[in-house]
């Protein structure tokens, strides 16, 4: 799972564990998210689907997720059309829709916020997950009946075209046009449907080795995230048993996946934000712009005040530390330590009120930086020194294994203790 702001790399972090593995599971998010996998000359970007599908794993797309069947169809064919059979993928029938109306309140709801925006990426997910929330959602198991479906897109109209109209002024959706393209979406899609949640139980009862894949992170769970700029479901690593449906015991270990800096799209508040040229550098260097919206990233040094937190809610045991080749090209390495407060005073743990984070200044320990290119070295231990003492840095203040580190945007570019 993400242990920052997203864009950590997991879908790469995913695409090599997935070869140990026997399933791969997506539990939240929905096509918010967006993967990067390169596969020799080869690029795979992934929203809906686990990225373990790259590598042919089965896939499981459980209830914590939203699927928007138009994106899940999109990149169904087109593992098909580059020769990735998807037979075994299974979409949870409690899983939600995402519906017309979510894209468009997003939209609308994000417009009208003006400067409070949240920077959404306007797929839909706020208003799908909170349908979820307000008993009103369609659920992917509403398509394998099309009077139901029928029934509850008419319900679900009912209400929404009034917001839509009176409250957002914008154009409502027709009935006859919604169903008839989500009975198009239902053909495609019945297939896949499965009783995820049997299927993951079986498959841990039969001592197979199974991945659950985060999207987002830690910092943008709705919970334990800088509320209100966060995604509308939970990231954390414990609600991988309530978005597949196991208990929580089954989780053996949490494997968090961290930039060797920070980067985050959308506002909000984040300390260890690069002021000055030196951000606009780091974002060419780490190709810093969103996968799903093309937005640019804003980039900071490493916050380890932050980072600790998410080991903490995580209860991360393993670090992979990504895109440490990004960081060859800086001659010093700030990393943030701790926060200053406006009391003067210093601070090791995450604030836990947000006028604190707001207000939090960065308290920096400078490291040495190197020239060497990391890409001939084979292992952790053959880093230059002071790449490796950029590694032993983080494992010291966290306490916490790092694992992997990434080295590169190749497949083979994670080099393992
Ligand atoms: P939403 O998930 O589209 O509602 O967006 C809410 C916040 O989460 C915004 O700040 C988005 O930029 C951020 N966000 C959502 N998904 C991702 C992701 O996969 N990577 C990074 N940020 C994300």
């Amino acid at each position: 799972m993400g242990a920052q702001w997203g864009d950590e790399g997991k879908g790469k972090i995913v695409d090599l564990l997935a070869q140990n593995s026997d399933v791969v599971c997506r539990y939240q998010g929905g096509p918010n998210a967006g993967h990067t996998i390169v596969v020799g000359d080869e690029t795979y970007k992934i929203r809906a689907l686990p990225s373990g599908i790259v590598r042919g794993t089965p896939c499981v797309i459980g209830n914590g997720c939203v699927v928007d069947p138009e994106v899940l169809i999109g990149e169904l064919d087109e593992f098909e059309r580059r020769g990735h059979p998807t037979g075994e993928v299974y979409l949870s029938g409690n899983a939600h829709l995402i519906m017309p109306w979510h894209l468009a309140i997003d939209q609308a709801s994000e417009h009208r916020l003006g400067k409070l925006a949240i920077g959404t990426t306007r797929r839909g997910i706020g208003p799908c997950y909170a349908d979820k929330a307000m008993r009103l959602g369609i659920r992917v198991q509403d398509i394998l009946d099309p009077k139901i479906l029928r029934q509850k897109i008419e319900v679900a109209l009912a209400e929404k075209n009034l917001w839509l109209e009176r409250v957002y002024e914008t154009e409502p959706f027709d009935l006859e046009t919604v169903a008839a393209q989500y009975e198009g979406y239902a053909q495609r899609l019945r297939p896949y449907v499965a009783d995820t949640s049997l299927y993951v139980d079986t498959a841990l009862r039969d001592g197979k080795r199974v991945l659950f894949e985060g999207a987002q992170a830690t910092l943008l769970d709705l919970d334990h995230g800088t509320y209100p700029f966060v995604t509308s479901s939970n990231p954390v690593a414990a609600s991988a048993a309530t978005g597949v449906g196991i208990g929580p015991r089954r989780i053996d270990r949490v494997l968090g996946v961290t930039k060797a800096y920070v980067t985050r799209v959308g506002e909000g508040p984040f300390p260890s934000e690069i002021a000055g040229p030196e951000q606009a550098r780091m974002r060419e260097l780490g190709g810093e712009y969103g996968t799903v919206t093309g937005r640019e990233r804003r980039c900071g040094w490493l916050d380890l005040v932050a980072l600790r937190y998410a080991v903490r809610v995580n209860g991360i045991d393993q670090l992979a530390l990504t895109k440490l080749d990004v960081l060859s090209h800086f001659a010093e390495l700030p990393v943030c330590v701790r926060y200053r407060t406006r009391d003067g005073s210093e601070m090791r743990d995450f604030p836990a009120h947000q006028s604190d984070f707001h207000a939090a200044e960065p308290v920096y320990e400078v490291l040495e930086g190197w020239d060497e290119p990391l890409d001939g070295c084979s292992s952790v231990d053959e880093l230059p020194g002071a790449a490796r003492g950029y590694v032993d840095f983080v494992e010291r203040e966290l306490d916490v294994e790092v694992t992997l580190v990434g080295t590169g945007a190749e497949r083979a570019a994670v080099l393992s203790r």
